[in-house]
């Protein structure tokens, strides 16, 4: 943990100025941790190849162990050095992938090379791998020259950072760098896809639609039911815990297939609480805004309109840390259709809720 303030760094997010890129690249590879935008989320960085400075990553989050990192990459050659084989011997699916994803929001699971070292992966055979879409990402690995091993720059348990205020919030005082390239275009981590098997195992719903990798891979992955474990070895995928994302505020979920009678349904809850004399906050589509806090919630977030996922998911963890930030006691949220983008929002929203559900 370094003594002093982080220093940020501001860079354009479609050119980043060369010269900031190599001097944080040396200090990633000189043991920093620098947080850095991607496409999905700001990612707290270190070295993946050298232990201590990934062993930094875990007292500055306060992330348990058993909860492995994925390792970024900025050239497809590089995926032969972090699973220690040539392209030619991954499975071909991995590939594939890879060339119809990459850079791009898909992190897929592949078998580990000796060059990853037991703490990135908590000791798995296998290693989570993606090359994030973002040119400030893309041209810090690069000249970094090393994998990148990065978790979302949060501290643990809390909301992942989409802008570099939110990482500073965090961890400010507790890393060398962070580098400000603007707020993520997509708001919610990478798909997790296990390529390991066959089928494909879905660990973590996320940028890429499910639907998108079945059209590419012309044959269905396996998906598997939520988990309400808490953790640990209770938790069949390491990370997923159900109460990964939580807010310190009592957050419930209201689901069902009709919006109608879900809205309705949000609405009489908020009424009740308010009746209680709770302060009750909203994260809703901008149709429910004016029902919502006529209902009597005293914070609203606007998701955006009520069809658009991708303003959705890039409003999400903006609107959880800014109602759970003003210390409301409640925050009522509605799940979406669970297809393409609206699948990974819900499993958000759930996660966040700690499986707190009301059905309408
Ligand atoms: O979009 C993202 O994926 C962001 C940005 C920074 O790239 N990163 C991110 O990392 O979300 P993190 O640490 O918050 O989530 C990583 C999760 C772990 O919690 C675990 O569930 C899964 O990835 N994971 C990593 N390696 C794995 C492995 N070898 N096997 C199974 N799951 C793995
Ligand atoms: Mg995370």
């Amino acid at each position: 943990m370094s003594d002093q303030a982080a220093q940020i760094v501001t860079v354009d997010p479609t050119a980043p100025d060369t010269d900031t890129l190599e001097r944080l690249g040396a200090a990633l590879r000189g043991g920093a941790l620098v947080a850095f935008p991607t496409e999905t989320v700001y990612g707290l960085g270190a070295d993946a190849t050298n232990p201590d400075a990934v062993a930094r990553i875990f007292t500055a989050k306060g992330r348990p162990g058993d909860d492995p990192l994925i390792v970024h990459i900025a050239d497809l050659a590089d995926l032969a050095m972090v699973t220690g084989r040539p392209l030619i011997d991954l499975p071909p699916v991995a590939l594939r992938l890879a060339a119809a994803f990459w850079p791009g929001p898909l992190t897929l699971v592949l078998p580990r090379g000796p060059a990853i070292p037991d703490i990135v992966t908590s000791g798995l055979p296998t290693v989570g791998v993606r090359m994030p879409a973002h040119d400030v990402a893309l041209g810090l690995i690069a000249a970094a020259g090393v994998p990148v091993a990065a978790p979302s720059a949060n501290r643990f348990g809390h909301t992942s950072p989409t802008t570099a205020e939110h990482v500073r919030v965090d961890l400010g005082d507790r890393i060398e760098w962070i580098l400000d390239g603007g707020p993520c275009a997509i708001g919610i981590e990478s798909t997790i896809l296990d390529v390991t098997q066959t089928p494909q195992v879905l660990l973590r719903p996320g940028g890429v639609p499910v639907e998108a990798i079945e059209a590419e891979l012309g044959s269905a992955i396996a998906r598997r039911a939520r988990q309400v474990a808490s953790g640990g070895a209770a938790a069949s995928s390491p990370g997923q815990a159900v109460t990964h994302y939580a807010p310190r505020a009592r957050m419930v979920l209201v689901e069902g297939d009709d919006p109608v009678a879900v809205r309705m349904r949000m609405v009489a809850e908020i009424r009740a609480c308010a009746a209680t004399g709770e302060r009750v906050g909203a994260l809703v589509p901008a149709e429910w805004v004016a029902a919502v806090r006529a209902a009597g919630a005293v914070l609203v977030w606007d998701l955006g309109s009520a069809l658009d996922t991708t303003t959705a998911a890039r409003r999400l963890y903006a609107g959880l840390r800014m109602l759970d930030g003003a210390g409301v006691a409640v925050i009522m949220a509605a799940s979406f259709a669970e297809s393409g983008l609206g699948l990974a929002l819900s499993d958000r929203l759930w996660r966040a809720a700690g499986g707190r559900v009301i059905k309408a």
